[in-house]
């Protein structure tokens, strides 16, 4: 009986250590943000500054781009009636463009290179970095290869945002001041372990 109590406090030192790995190291600030940052859906009526969105919409614009050819642009869109159409026109919708305090409909000109998809992938994935850096929730909605209520929903959004013919829409990024709370993700819940190969796969 004393063994397997002592087996057992063994197990449970080893398993507290191996799950405190991450806590142990030291996060960079960079670590944290990356980790804190979820797709926040749900936010309150307080608008956001102009000074936050274009903090937000800079962040944006830093991002590489191929042959630094900068091909992705950022219409920022507040106004409650163009924000519910921008929603509607992504036939199965997209709710929490309609519910936002603002949104970025990413951009991109195609006729500036063929690897437009990256680069306001990149560009995306900056601005939804730096809203949580500001404090403030977003959240990705996808509209390339997405259908409209007629046309594509790129396309219908070009009609209502007024934007020319070549340029596509990657993505509309949805941003509130918060109204849920998500617990920051861990190392082991995004199984980093097992989806990093180093040398071979
Ligand atoms: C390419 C891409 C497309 C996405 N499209 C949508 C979308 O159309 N609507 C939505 O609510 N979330 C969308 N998301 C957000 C994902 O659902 C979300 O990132 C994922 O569930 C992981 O959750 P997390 O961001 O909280 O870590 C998209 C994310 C990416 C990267």
């Amino acid at each position: 009986m004393r063994n397997l109590l002592i087996i057992l406090c063994f197990m449970a030192l080893f398993n507290s250590c191996a799950n405190s790995q991450e806590v142990k190291r030291n996060d960079t600030r960079l670590e944290q943000l990356l980790k804190n940052r979820r797709s926040i859906r749900s936010y309150t009526a307080q608008p956001i500054s102009r000074d936050t969105l274009q903090r937000i919409v800079n962040a944006g614009a830093f991002a590489p781009s191929s042959y630094g050819q900068n091909p992705v642009e950022f219409v920022v869109v507040e106004d409650k009636a163009k924000l519910a159409a921008v929603a509607r026109a992504k036939r199965i919708g997209a709710p929490s463009v309609r519910d936002a305090a603002a949104a970025i409909v990413v951009i991109a000109d195609t006729s500036k290179g063929e690897l437009w998809v990256e680069d306001a992938s990149v560009a995306a994935g900056y601005i939804l970095l730096a809203a949580e850096d500001l404090g403030i929730g977003a959240c990705w909605n996808q509209i390339r290869d997405r259908d409209g209520q007629r046309l594509s929903a790129s396309d219908e959004i070009k009609q209502i945002l007024g934007i020319p013919s070549q340029y596509e829409v990657l993505c509309v990024v949805a941003l509130g001041h918060k109204a849920e709370n998500k617990a920051a993700r861990t190392e082991r819940e995004q199984k980093v372990q097992q989806r990093t190969h180093f040398e071979r796969f």
